[in-house]
């Protein structure tokens, strides 16, 4: 018998609503929210009204593109956490709402299980999905993690960061450069026209398989105010080297992490998940990275490494099957790791 979930994702700013049906996707649809970006980051007041002016239509738009009334679902995915409370609030509430109308279950999303596992959303039947245990390398915002896959709820943390997440050390270099808010896709664009041997930035040592990246931003901090009192022009005349710079300093600290990882654990595949993992730099060195190493890569589809309800779907989907289902006085919750 087919299975067929509705996923709701509301976690920061991005609406999301799709429909998945036997792990294969059917509709996912986005409304982003441009209010933030006169304030230069996300305001949460503003995102939970946003939220609740979009859930609606977004979720109508995910079940018509879905081709699905709302009577065919089985069960509701939503993000429980981490993420901010007022916007969480919003999905958490419309999925129980819903459920209770429709008589069907509600299953809880962990926002980060569902970066781990977006890697198994099918397009298509024939699409291929990783192989257990593989290795995931999660970077966003808010986490730099090596995770050991297991299964489907099955997940061994080990590494991860002791301070700055890997997006946070774009965001705030970016910043000290003057470029908006999110600086990564920023430096991105500019490192793609830059030197990434001009500049040396401090690399560093921390042991075993956990990052840090704290060490890195001051050592950029201070490379610019440096220069900056020699040549106030420094950073505009010299921003595109000085992204590809940040930008691979970046990357190795990454990459040497997950190349022990990998040793240490004879992994055959890895994937890469999380809002850094839509880097061009990173895919690259990732893509290049397994394939040295005769590794299977998953490097995820761009729209798959933002926030979006497909991830929180397939969750669901494999929660639906193990009969996890979530009791109605679940609360949102604004931080945890995977676990
Ligand atoms: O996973 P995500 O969408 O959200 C949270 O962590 O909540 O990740 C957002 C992060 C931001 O730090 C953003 O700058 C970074 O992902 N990011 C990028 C790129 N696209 C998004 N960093 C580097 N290069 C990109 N192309």
């Amino acid at each position: 018998m087919s299975v067929t979930i509705l996923g709701i994702e509301s976690s920061c700013d991005d609406t999301s609503a799709a429909v998945i049906r036997d792990g294969l996707l059917l509709s996912n649809a986005i409304a982003s929210q441009k209010v933030h970006e006169e304030y230069g980051g996300v305001v949460p007041e503003l995102a939970s009204r946003a939220h609740q002016q979009n859930i609606v239509p977004v979720v109508d738009s995910a079940l018509k593109r879905a081709g699905i009334d709302k009577r065919d679902l089985d069960a509701i995915a939503f993000t429980r956490g981490p993420g901010l409370i007022g916007s969480l609030l919003v999905g958490t509430s419309f999925a129980k709402g819903m459920s209770l109308g429709l008589r069907i279950p509600i299953v809880e999303v962990n926002h980060l299980h569902g970066h781990v596992l977006s890697h198994f959303v099918r397009q298509k039947t024939e699409d291929e999905v990783p192989e257990f245990p593989y290795l995931c390398l999660l970077i966003s915002g808010g986490n730099s993690q090596i995770i050991l896959v297991k299964g489907y709820n099955d997940m061994e943390i080990l590494g991860q960061t002791i301070d700055d997440a890997a997006g946070e050390a774009f965001d705030k270099c970016a910043k000290v450069m003057g470029l908006p808010y999110p600086g990564g896709p920023h430096i991105d664009r500019l490192a793609a026209e830059g030197d990434s041997g001009k500049f040396h930035f401090a690399k560093p040592r921390i042991p075993g398989l956990d990052y840090s990246f704290s060490g890195l931003k001051t050592s950029f901090l201070y490379t610019l105010r440096d220069a900056v009192k020699v040549d106030p022009d420094f950073v505009e005349k010299n921003k595109a080297d000085l992204a590809a710079s940040l930008q691979k300093a970046i990357i190795d600290i990454l990459l040497d992490k997950l190349a022990k990882a990998a040793d240490q654990t004879g992994a055959k595949t890895i994937a890469i998940g999380g809002g850094v993992s839509a880097n061009s730099g990173v895919r690259k060195a990732v893509a290049d990275f397994c394939a040295s190493r005769g590794i299977k890569a998953f490097i995820p589809e761009r729209a798959f490494t933002t926030d979006n309800a497909a991830m929180v779907a397939i969750v669901g989907y494999f929660k639906y099957l193990d009969r996890q289902f979530c009791p109605y006085d679940a609360v949102p919750y604004a931080r945890v790791t995977i676990k």
